[in-house]
């Protein structure tokens, strides 16, 4: 089939090589020059794990293509996926521009049937704005063309977005027309075929899917969190807790891990999202916000822990720093919670020395000043054990996989303060003590 997919990022530019695996011939389309250059020159623009094989791959055998020609995405593809960005407007509600530009460029120059289909996160009922700003387009040129606006929220996690795409555990696809519900079907096919997993709903239903799946998800972690500090002040322990409940098939084990909170570009975004949605149907959401709270809270646990220990002021402290990157695997650091972090360290006086395996260069654009430079007191490093040298102590926000077995006895021996606060629970703490180091993890003793 013919498919466009609009904007390559991490989620345009995953569906577009994977759909192209699948011996579809596929166009993605970006406003950043930049971006498709480095696509076009071999390169991909983000860490993702696997991602560059496939769209090496697909490029060559020119299934994949890339460009900011728009007359030319809109002519190419019968099925017009959306996957622009939808960020936080002021308000918190999800920034609908980008993705009603690109269904205006669509009704302005589309010259035969098309369906359009939003890949990206969008509140419910914004079908229906697609579908009226293409009918604007077309009425303003004095057209009358057939089109289907169809909803397909995708699931995938950053980290393991290829393997997500390749094997979903479900595709959701919202669509009132039974034409588009025939095309769809026969994308998808290849991906979910043995497993009868592609879920056809109405369009506001596929809509509110994926919040609620966004939400459940950002509910359980903060839950855990919540309870992480009772565990604390209780005398238990929260991974103890964990395996406890996660034992129970109806709670199962994913997504309870407690920790320094949760970040990236969809959760914190989406919470607020719906819960603007909510209050404007004149129903507040009141888990939601709480939610929220506590993770705006637990952001800050690692800081308290600090604080509590050192006090107040940090200055002449410094901290190495493993972790910048929201989660492993991904230089993404939307939300992370390393920046709220940093932010509250540089603000008490303290250095911090950061390591991270692939988010240093994100991390130098974003955590920088009014001026465009790197935040006063903030260093990066090029190895983990490099972060360590004259430190006080050492912070672990983000479980790459390199940090999860540290020769302790050289983190004692090169610490000043012989001490570690780890955001994410990765030791045992009798282990890291038998070492010589202090130890805080969180909702354990
Ligand atoms: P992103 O910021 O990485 O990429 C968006 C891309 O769209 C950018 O490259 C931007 O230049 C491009 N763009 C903007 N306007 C455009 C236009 N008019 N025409 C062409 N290109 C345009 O965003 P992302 O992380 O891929 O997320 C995209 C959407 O998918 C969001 O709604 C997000 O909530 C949702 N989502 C993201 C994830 C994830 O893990 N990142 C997972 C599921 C859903
Ligand atoms: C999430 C959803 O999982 C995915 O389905 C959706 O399509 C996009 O949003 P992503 O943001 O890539 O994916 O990462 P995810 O693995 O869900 O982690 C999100 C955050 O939650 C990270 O900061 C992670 O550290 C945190 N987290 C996750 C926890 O704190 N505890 C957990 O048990 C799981």
């Amino acid at each position: 089939m013919k498919v466009t997919v609009i904007g390559t990022g991490y989620v345009g530019l995953v569906t577009g090589a994977c759909l192209a695996e699948m011996g579809n011939h596929v166009l993605c389309l970006d406003v950043d020059q930049r971006k498709i250059d480095i696509l076009n020159s071999g390169g991909i623009p983000i860490h993702e794990p696997g991602l560059q094989e496939v769209v090496r791959r697909n490029a060559a055998a020119g299934r994949l293509e890339f460009t900011t020609d728009i007359a030319h995405s809109v002519a190419h593809g019968t099925l017009q996926f959306i996957a622009v960005g939808t960020p936080p407007d002021e308000d918190g509600s999800a920034d609908l521009q980008y993705v009603l530009a690109a269904a205006r460029n669509i009704g302005r120059l589309m010259t035969d049937y098309k369906v359009v289909i939003d890949k990206s996160t969008v509140p419910v009922g914004t079908a229906d704005k697609v579908k009226a700003a293409i009918a604007e387009e077309l009425a303003a040129r004095g057209v009358d063309l057939e089109y289907s606006v169809a909803s397909n929220p995708e699931f995938l996690k950053e980290g393991a977005a290829v393997n997500d795409f390749m094997r979903p555990d479900r595709v959701v696809v919202g669509v009132e027309d039974e034409r588009a519900v025939l095309l769809l079907k026969a994308l998808y096919q290849p991906f979910t075929r043995n497993r009868e997993r592609l879920l056809v709903m109405d369009v506001r239903s596929a809509e509110f899917t994926k919040y609620a799946a966004n939400a459940m998800l950002a509910t359980r972690i903060s839950f855990m969190n919540e309870l992480s500090r009772l565990a604390e002040r209780l005398g238990a322990d929260i991974e103890l807790v964990r395996v406890g409940i996660g034992s129970d098939p109806r709670i199962g084990t994913s997504f309870l891990y407690a920790g320094a909170g949760y970040g990236g570009s969809c959760f914190p975004k989406d919470v607020k999202a719906l819960v603007r949605t909510s209050a404007e149907t004149g129903l507040p959401a009141v888990l939601l916000n709480a939610v929220e709270q506590v993770n705006d809270e637990q952001k800050l646990v690692l800081v308290d822990k600090l604080v509590k220990r050192y006090g107040e002021n940090l200055n002449g402290k410094t901290f190495a720093l493993w972790g910048l990157a929201f989660k492993p695997n991904t230089d993404d650091m939307r939300e992370a919670p390393s920046r709220v972090l940093i932010a509250e360290l540089l603000k008490r006086g303290a250095s911090v020395k950061a390591y991270d395996p692939v988010a240093t260069e994100e991390a130098k654009r974003v955590l920088v000043d009014a001026e465009g430079n790197t935040l006063a007191g903030l260093s990066f490093v090029e190895a983990a054990n490099d972060a360590l040298e004259g430190a006080n102590g050492l912070v672990i926000v983000t479980e790459w996989k390199e940090f999860r077995s540290p020769d302790f006895d050289t983190l004692a021996a090169t610490l000043k303060d012989k001490i570690v606060f780890d955001g994410r629970n990765l030791y045992e703490p009798a282990l890291v003590r038998a070492s010589g180091l202090e130890y805080h993890s969180i909702g354990r003793q």
